[in-house]
């Protein structure tokens, strides 16, 4: 039977990134029925609304979303939905994995980490105030014990299922003696209970010093919300870029499958996008689902198209639009019925 999957088309290149996911999940008869919705500026400008209210029924409904990109104003406007989405759904487990792809080149060649970000505190807790009389700007970066013991232990519970060996807490309790310490602590707390599972910490500058020159000793990675946002931008660029890595927001009740990249106001609408790292996170969505024969059925046939440089999305030095690799996508999994 088929699970109805909520799907947010986006801003920008989301829409035509969905479409790619929507007509490869078809092509490989994914048990899926996608129920359309959407948020951001594109429903702010047709509807007056950010985040409908049938989104939000929709995922209450569903418990499962598909996300493409959606367009955050700097410095002014509206709060990121992106924030508030993870906020509403309490989805507190932003998991992102950064893994070579065999054949795409790269700068290093044996990455395999996987990153749990702390997805609804710190410093986007959205506890902000601006003195206007003292010039004075205050981002409050709340950490809490359930906070850090409910993302450490999503990675060990991970761990233990994916057959990893180490988690890595990164912190910074060298100078944020009470915020860092917190995550310490909960690592201690919830480490007794998987003794087969290593577990270390390091500090953040020195983490984005050793992932940049030796990212292989890296397995697991567990860390607040901020350091998690920029260190997992920084694991993609290890193995090829923000366009081919995928991203879940996963609470206890609801998951939301979205790429690591934006909007790409650059290219939107000319056909240029790369829809694999939202395809992807569609692939992550499957396996969540337990659906993993059609979950490596795709992602074989994306892994084979992507060894052939020619016939890669210009961002990775192809040749091809976003229409003609979905069809090549296609075409290498009816070739391998
Ligand atoms: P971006 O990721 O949209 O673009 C950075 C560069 O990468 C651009 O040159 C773009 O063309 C390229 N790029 C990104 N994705 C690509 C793809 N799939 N295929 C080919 N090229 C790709 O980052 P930027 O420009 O900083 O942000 C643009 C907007 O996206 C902002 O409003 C930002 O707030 C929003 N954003 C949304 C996210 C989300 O919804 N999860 C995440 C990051 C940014």
């Amino acid at each position: 039977m088929n699970k109805k999957v909520t799907l947010i088309h986006g801003d920008g290149i989301g829409p035509e990134i969905v479409e790619v996911v929507k007509e490869i999940f078809a092509a490989a008869n994914a048990p899926v029925e996608w129920e359309n919705e959407n948020a951001g500026q594109t429903t702010l400008d047709e509807k007056g609304e950010l985040i409908p209210q049938s989104l939000i029924s929709s995922l209450e409904k569903n418990k499962l979303g598909l996300k493409g990109p959606i367009t955050t104003p700097v410095g002014k406007g509206f709060k990121s939905v992106n924030i508030q989405l993870r906020q509403r759904f309490d989805l507190y487990a932003n998991v992102r994995p950064a893994k070579n792809i065999e054949g795409l080149e790269s700068r290093f060649y044996n990455v395999d980490i996987v990153l749990f970000r702390e997805n609804t505190e710190g410093l986007y807790s959205g506890l902000e105030f601006y003195d206007e009389r003292l010039g004075i700007a205050d981002s409050i970066s709340r950490i809490t014990d359930l906070g850090c013991e409910r993302i450490v232990k999503a990675a060990f519970e991970f761990a233990v299922k994916h057959n990893r060996k180490k988690i890595t807490l990164v912190h910074k309790a060298n100078v944020l003696k009470l915020a860092g310490a917190t995550l310490l602590k909960a690592g201690k707390k919830i480490a007794v209970d998987y003794p087969q599972i290593e577990m270390d910490d390091i500090i953040i500058d020195n983490a984005c010093m050793q992932l940049v020159i030796r990212p292989e000793r890296f397995d697991v990675l567990v860390t607040t919300n901020l350091f998690g946002d920029i260190l997992s931008d920084l694991c993609a660029g290890l193995v090829g870029g923000l366009g081919v890595v995928p991203g879940a927001n996963i609470g206890d009740d609801v998951a939301i499958f979205e790429a690591v990249h934006g909007t790409a106001p650059d290219i939107a609408g000319k056909g240029l996008a790369n829809p694999t790292a939202l395809l992807k996170s569609g692939i992550m969505m499957l396996n969540y689902m337990k659906e993993n024969e059609v979950a490596n059925r795709i992602e074989n046939a994306l892994h084979t198209v992507l060894k052939d440089k020619e016939k890669r999305t210009g961002d990775l030095g192809g040749k091809s639009n976003t229409s003609q690799f979905t069809q090549y996508i296609i075409e290498e999994m009816k070739a391998n019925k």
